[in-house]
C-alpha cells in the first residue's frame, strides 16, 4: 500500500466517510487543464493520493517511440532531457512528442485528433494515454486495480446541449479506454461545494478559476445535504491569460508585425496567423506543422533583414517543439505578479532570438481587464440564475490557481465585501468528487 495522505479539507471528508458502511472502493479524478488530482476511497476512508510526486500532478504527457509514456513532472523532465539530447538535430517531432492541456483538446468540438509517429490518434485515445498512466500510478499507490471512477467535468462543455453531450461522451470514452468501467460525472465546482463543510443555512458561492475554465456554483448548505441553486461556466482560465500575454508581448519577437517583399517589390505585412502559432500553446504540439513550416521558410527569403532572424527563430520553435518551454516562462512570470509588482519573461533561441520582456502588475491588469469583466458577468449570471442578490450570500470560496490573481480577488471583494475566502486552491475539487456523488449530485446519466 503506497502513501495515502489527507490534505486541506480532505481530513474532514475522511472522518465523515469513515462512518459510511458501504465504502465501495473508487477513485475520484479532477482531470484539470493544468493539474490532475486523485482521491481514493476504501474501507480505510477517503483521501488524496500521492501519485509519486505529491498530490498535484501536472497534466502533461511525454511520448517517445518504444517506451512507456510519462506524465506529470516526470514528463517535464523527459521533455527537458529530450531537448538537450537532440539539440541541433532539426525536426524533433519524429523523435518525441510533448502535450500540455490535453483537456482543452478533448473539449474542443473542432479538434478530432493528431498524428503520432505517422499513426492517426483520436483525441479520446490521447487523453486515455494520460488517464491510463494516472490510473497506473494510482493503482501503484493503493495496491489495487480500481475500475470505478467519479470524474470531474467543467459545468459547460458547450452551450449547445447536443454538443455538450457529445463532448462529455469523449471524456467518458477516454476514461473507459484508460481502463475504468464505471464512470460517473460531477460538475467541478459542485465537488468543491460538497467539500466545503459550511454551517447549515449558509449560502455559498464557489468561484473555481483554473487553467482552462472558470466555473461557478451557488449552493445552500442544509443540515442533511446541500442544495445546488445555480451552476455556470465559461472558457476562461490561466491558459487564455498566458495567450493574452504572448500576443501582446511575445509574438512580435517571432515576426508578428514584420514585413516581406512581394514579387512587385512592394512590402506586405507578415500574415498574423504565422507568429500567432507561438501563442497557441496547447494546439501547436497537436498540429500538423508541415505547411506552416514551409510557409515560414518561404517568407524568410523575402522578409526584411530585420525580420529574417525572427522567422528563423520561429522555424526552430516549431521544429523543436518549444511551446511548453516558452509557456512555462510566461506562466512563471504571471504567477510571480500575484505577489510581486514586477517580473520578466526571459527567453532565447540562439542564435536567432533573445529577449527579456519586463512586465509589471499594472500592465498585466490592463491587459486582462476584459477577462475580469467577463468573470464578473459570469458571477452575476449565476446570482441571477439562483435569484439571489450579492448581499444574500454568506460566503464566497475562491479555488483554482488563477483565483489567486489579485485583479480577480479584488473583483470578488467588491461584489461580496468581507465574505471572500481562499479554499484549498488545487485540491478542493478532487476532495469533493466522491462526496458529491454520495449526495446524489452527479450529472444525470443520459438515456
Ligand atoms: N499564484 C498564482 N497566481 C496566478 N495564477 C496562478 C497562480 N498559481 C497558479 N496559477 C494558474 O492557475 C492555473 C492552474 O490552476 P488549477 O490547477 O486550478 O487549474 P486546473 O484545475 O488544472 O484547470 P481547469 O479546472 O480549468 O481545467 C494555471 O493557469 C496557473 O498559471
Ligand atoms: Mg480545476
Amino acid at each position: 500500500m503506497g502513501a495515502v495522505f489527507s490534505a486541506d479539507g480532505a481530513s474532514a471528508l475522511t472522518s465523515r466517510l469513515r462512518a459510511c458502511s458501504d465504502a465501495v472502493p473508487m477513485y475520484g479524478i479532477d482531470f484539470g487543464t493544468s493539474n490532475t488530482v486523485v482521491t481514493f476511497r476504501s474501507d480505510g476512508g477517503t483521501g488524496l493520493l500521492d501519485l509519486g510526486e505529491g498530490g498535484i500532478l501536472p497534466s502533461l504527457l511525454y511520448f517517445e517511440r518504444d517506451r512507456r509514456p510519462s506524465v506529470g513532472r516526470e514528463a517535464m523532465a523527459d521533455y527537458a532531457a529530450a531537448l538537450q539530447r537532440w539539440k541541433g538535430k532539426g525536426e524533433l517531432y519524429s523523435r518525441f512528442r510533448f502535450f500540455q492541456a490535453i483537456k482543452l483538446a478533448l473539449k474542443d468540438p473542432w479538434f478530432e485528433g493528431t498524428r503520432l509517429f505517422g499513426e492517426r490518434v483520436r483525441v479520446e485515445a490521447l487523453a486515455a494515454i494520460f488517464l491510463r498512466e494516472v490510473k497506473r500510478r494510482a493503482d501503484e499507490a493503493t495496491g489495487g486495480d480500481e475500475r470505478r471512477l467519479v470524474l470531474g467535468r467543467p459545468v459547460v462543455l458547450s452551450t449547445e446541449p447536443s454538443v455538450d453531450e457529445r463532448l462529455e461522451g469523449r471524456f467518458r470514452e477516454a476514461a473507459l479506454l484508460a481502463g475504468f468501467e464505471d464512470v460517473a460525472f460531477v460538475l467541478e465546482p459542485i465537488a468543491a461545494c460538497a467539500n466545503y463543510a459550511g454551517r447549515a443555512g449558509e449560502t455559498v458561492l464557489v468561484f473555481d478559476f483554473g487553467g482552462g475554465t472558470l466555473d461557478v456554483c451557488i449552493a445552500r448548505v442544509e443540515r442533511d445535504g446541500i442544495e445546488v441553486l445555480a451552476s455556470t461556466g465559461a472558457d476562461l482560465g490561466g491558459y487564455l491569460i498566458n495567450e493574452d500575454i504572448a500576443r501582446s508581448r511575445i509574438i512580435g519577437r517571432f515576426g508578428a508585425g514584420g514585413k516581406f517583399r512581394t514579387m512587385t517589390g512592394s512590402y506586405l505585412e507578415i500574415p498574423g496567423w504565422i507568429a500567432n502559432q507561438v501563442a497557441s500553446f496547447y494546439a501547436l504540439p497537436l498540429a500538423d506543422l508541415a505547411k506552416t513550416r514551409a510557409t515560414v521558410k518561404d517568407l524568410i527569403y523575402d522578409a526584411r533583414p530585420v525580420d529574417k532572424d525572427k522567422l528563423r527563430g520561429l522555424v526552430e520553435f516549431l521544429d523543436r517543439n518549444l511551446a511548453f518551454e516558452l509557456f512555462n516562462e510566461i506562466d512563471e512570470a504571471k504567477i510571480a505578479l500575484s505577489t510581486e509588482q514586477g517580473s520578466a519573461i526571459a527567453y532565447a533561441i540562439p542564435p536567432y532570438i533573445e529577449f527579456r520582456e519586463e512586465l509589471t502588475r499594472p500592465e498585466l491588469e490592463a491587459l486582462i481587464e476584459p477577462r475580469v469583466i467577463s468573470a464578473r458577468s459570469l458571477v452575476e449570471s449565476a446570482l441571477a440564475a439562483a435569484r439571489l442578490e450579492a448581499g444574500e450570500l454568506d460566503r464566497v470560496v475562491r479555488v483554482g490557481g488563477s483565483s489567486r490573481i489579485p485583479a480577480f480577488t479584488r473583483m470578488l471583494e467588491t461584489l461580496f465585501p468581507g465574505r471572500v475566502e481562499e479554499g484549498a486552491v488545487f485540491t478542493s475539487i478532487a476532495s469533493g468528487l466522491l462526496e458529491a456523488r454520495d449526495r446524489g449530485l452527479q450529472v444525470p446519466r443520459r438515456p
